[in-house]
């Protein structure tokens, strides 16, 4: 008898879904790693790229989503989105009861204790849970690439190399 297979990103109510939140401005090497040891522990492991309104972002939020599609397009446990308004709504609304959050050094520590704090104040039922990216990426942030980029230093290994082709295209280094 042939088996119908269910599409690839079909979630089951039993499913362990986890949301990573963030700007993603650019995706690192750091934010990576984070989703693939989160998908090798979640049925499914939602990007969520948060809508702000920022008007020194590198990149638009459409931008941001489709670069990160492509950087896991192959994962079929990862899904990316982006999200306005409060984070546990969105979490609710995607079925997620974790919000997985990249915790590098200590000095990321008081801003990720006061907003799992507050979000299990807004939703009890959503738990926060770290993780440690590895630890050659412990000290790269969206913020100094950007700088590093900026200014003209190299960024090949820090950033996936979509990431890197977009900025330096965005940066006019690129010919068409
Ligand atoms: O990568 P970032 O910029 O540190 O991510 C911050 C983010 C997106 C996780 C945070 O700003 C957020 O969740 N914003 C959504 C609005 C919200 O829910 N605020 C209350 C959080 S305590």
């Amino acid at each position: 008898m042939k088996h119908i297979r269910a599409p690839k990103t079909s979630a089951r109510a039993s499913d362990r879904v986890a949301i990573y939140p963030g700007s993603f401005d650019p995706l690192t090497n750091g934010h990576v790693d984070i989703i693939t040891r989160g998908a090798a522990i979640f049925d499914r492991i939602i990007v969520a790229i948060l809508h702000n309104r920022e008007k020194t972002a590198l990149f638009s939020v459409d931008e941001r989503v489709e670069i990160a599609r492509r950087v896991f397009a192959a994962e079929r446990k990862v899904v990316v989105s982006s999200f306005d308004g409060l984070l546990v709504d969105f979490a609710r609304q995607q079925g997620a009861h974790v919000i997985v959050r990249g915790l590098r050094a200590i000095s990321d520590f008081e801003y990720e204790f006061q907003m799992a704090l507050m979000n299990c104040r807004l939703a009890p039922d959503i738990e926060t849970v770290f993780m440690m990216p590895a630890e050659s990426y412990t000290y790269i942030s969206s913020r100094l690439i950007r700088e590093v980029f900026a200014l003209g230093g190299p960024i090949a290994g820090l950033v996936p190399e979509v990431v890197e082709t977009r900025m330096r295209s965005k940066a006019g280094d690129l010919q068409p």
